[in-house]
């Protein structure tokens, strides 16, 4: 999936987008370099089109659903507007569908697994690649049944058929994410909806790592294939104001309480009954995020813009691009496919031999200027297949320090749609003098937290940013002591 000439210009365009693309941080040689930023699976930047378009419209803005005042009429229209944007992306049919705005996809993961009032009996079907967020939610509420993954790292599609065989009559549900935030895996989400419904079971997908990546169509609502509910966020859609989308049939949220009841819920109250509203504001209570809910549809647009085809396919040459470099490098080793990378979006995961994985992180900052996440990124039972710890191993860790595990992790690289090259290259550059033990600093470890402090370096946030002070000067106050 190689993109023409136009969508390479698209795609280039993106970078000068992006709020912050040129922000130099301190390096501890007390030298300063431009800020790269690989860590796009946990937030993205903003465009910049996103705050301006905040800005144009906040002179509107007002309560929404609300008030005869003109402005809230117009923000009221606009806010719906946002709705059909936010389900479009998705592809859903928003005659039979509602978009339920909240906060991020984990809100919108423990709004559906209330609102399924399992019963105790019941059965969700996860995967052992899930992220806490779409595995601890339905816990609460039913039994979770996690099947397996491949030794790379892919969901074992057997067992998920197995798994749907045994509980047949049982699965509720089947909640699978859309690509890994772990290893970039997409999965097979229409082929499993296939499954889950001729076992009588829906499915849902998570789709806060897939929706920023590739198009996605749910399908109609009668298609074997179809996606009944999906959710995304938009922190990770360069839209950071605090908004999650869910998207699921309207028959399904029409019946029942809401997760949340109070003001916009109801279309009565009578001091003894309520009678619940229409969709959406039935299951959006309290007054929304119109600021967030503009900034999403405005990111969308521009993403539907640039073609989320295009995205894919620049996404691929820098996995291409990456992962050889990576792999020439002695004690690296990358988790989740290296070879066909159909079916993995911009994601890579790594250790590197006899170096904690903290400590990776802390110097590729520090003298680096890059920003990468490590850790177990909120998928701990996936990071301990794809390390292989062993059952023995794991209680020892936690018996060791159980107020604090320092649990087995990974450094992780993400890429945004604005990644490119010169980004990969610093990376590598900086994680070769790692490898070959050419990093300058000395790093102490904290027992207690497993976090590395680096001497002669801190960060003073207050230097950076002005904390509220109305001089508008950031505080005193030297990083590099
Ligand atoms: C696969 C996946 N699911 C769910 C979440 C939770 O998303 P949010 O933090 O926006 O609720 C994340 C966040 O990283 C994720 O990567």
């Amino acid at each position: 999936m190689h993109q023409t000439q136009s969508t390479v210009w698209k795609i280039a365009e993106l970078r000068s987008e992006v709020i912050g693309i040129d922000t130099k941080v301190p390096l501890l040689d007390g030298t300063e370099r431009r800020y790269v930023f690989l860590d796009n699976a946990a937030s993205t930047p903003t465009f910049k089109s996103v705050l301006k378009c905040v800005e144009e419209f906040l002179p509107w803005y007002s309560g929404v659903h609300r008030g005869m005042g003109l402005k809230a009429v117009v923000a009221t229209n606009v806010y719906d507007e946002t709705h059909r944007i936010a389900g479009e992306f998705v592809g859903a049919d928003l005659v039979s569908n509602s978009v339920l705005f909240g906060k991020n996809t984990t809100e919108s993961i423990n709004k559906l697994a209330k609102r399924f009032n399992f019963s105790p009996n019941d059965v969700v079907i996860c995967t052992v690649m899930e992220h806490h967020s779409n595995d601890l939610p339905w816990r609460k509420y039913a039994k979770v049944v996690h099947t397996a993954i491949r030794p790379d790292g892919g969901v074992d599609l057997d067992d998920l058929k197995r798994t749907l065989e045994i509980y047949k009559g049982r699965v509720k549900l089947v909640a699978v994410s859309g690509a890994s935030n772990v290893t970039g895996i997409c999965n097979p989400i229409h082929d499993i909806a296939e499954w889950a419904h001729s076992a009588g079971a829906k499915i849902f997908v998570d789709a806060a790592q897939l929706a920023p990546h590739r198009a996605i169509d749910i399908l109609p609502n009668r298609a074997a294939k179809h996606i009944d509910f999906i959710a995304y966020s938009a922190h990770k859609i360069y839209a950071p104001f605090g908004i999650g989308v869910l998207v699921g049939p309207t028959e399904f949220f029409a019946k029942g309480e809401p997760d949340m009841v109070g003001g916009g819920t109801v279309s009565y109250v009578g001091t003894d009954d309520v009678e619940w509203g229409s969709l959406p504001q039935k299951e959006e209570a309290g007054s929304p995020n119109v600021v967030g809910a503009v900034a999403l549809a405005e990111a969308l647009t521009v993403l539907r813009t640039v073609g989320m085809e295009a995205i894919a396919g620049h996404e691929r040459t820098l996995l291409e691009y990456a992962i050889p470099r990576m792999q020439k490098l002695p004690g690296v080793r990358i988790y989740g496919p290296t070879e066909d990378l159909t079916n993995k979006m911009g994601v890579i995961p790594f250790t590197v031999d006899g170096l904690d994985h903290a400590l990776v992180a802390t110097i590729l900052s520090a003298e680096g200027g890059i920003g990468v996440r490590n850790g177990n990124f909120c998928a701990q039972p996936y990071m301990r297949k794809l390390l292989n710890v062993t059952p023995e191993e794991e209680k020892s860790r936690r018996a060791a320090r159980c107020d604090n595990p320092i649990l087995p992790g990974m450094v992780r690289v993400s890429f945004g749609c604005y990644t490119n090259e010169d980004d990969i290259d610093i990376f590598v550059d900086m994680l070769e003098r790692i490898v070959k033990r050419e990093y300058k600093g000395k790093y102490s470890v904290d027992p207690s937290t497993g976090m590395y402090m680096t001497d002669g370096y801190g960060v003073n946030a207050a230097k950076h940013f002005r904390f509220f002070n109305p001089a508008g000067a950031s505080v005193a106050g030297e990083e590099v002591a």
